[in-house]
């Protein structure tokens, strides 16, 4: 998945605390644009940014990247603390 991130961005320094319901439909945000972090609000439109469908098999608390650099995505890897 990538993760290359446009400079028009509202993304965070750090990872975003979530819990994810089973029976809910996420889509997280992978430009970086998006308004609702982690997760994407459809600002990703003109660009060649997609969202990644998270699959939720069970209800969980995660911590998904919110710098949108991690090798590990969605969820966060510890990339932001890394220059
Ligand atoms: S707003 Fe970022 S991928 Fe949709």
């Amino acid at each position: 998945m990538s993760t290359t991130v446009s400079t028009n961005t509202a993304r965070t320094d750090g990872p975003i605390e979530v819990t994810l319901e089973a029976t809910k439909e996420y889509w997280w945000c992978t430009c970086g644009r998006s308004r609702s972090q982690p997760f994407c609000d459809g600002s990703h439109d003109g660009t060649d940014h997609r969202p990644a469908r998270l699959n939720v098999e069970e209800t969980r608390t995660v911590w998904l990247c919110g710098c949108k650099r991690t090798g590990a995505a969605p969820y966060c890897d510890g990339s932001h603390d890394r220059s």
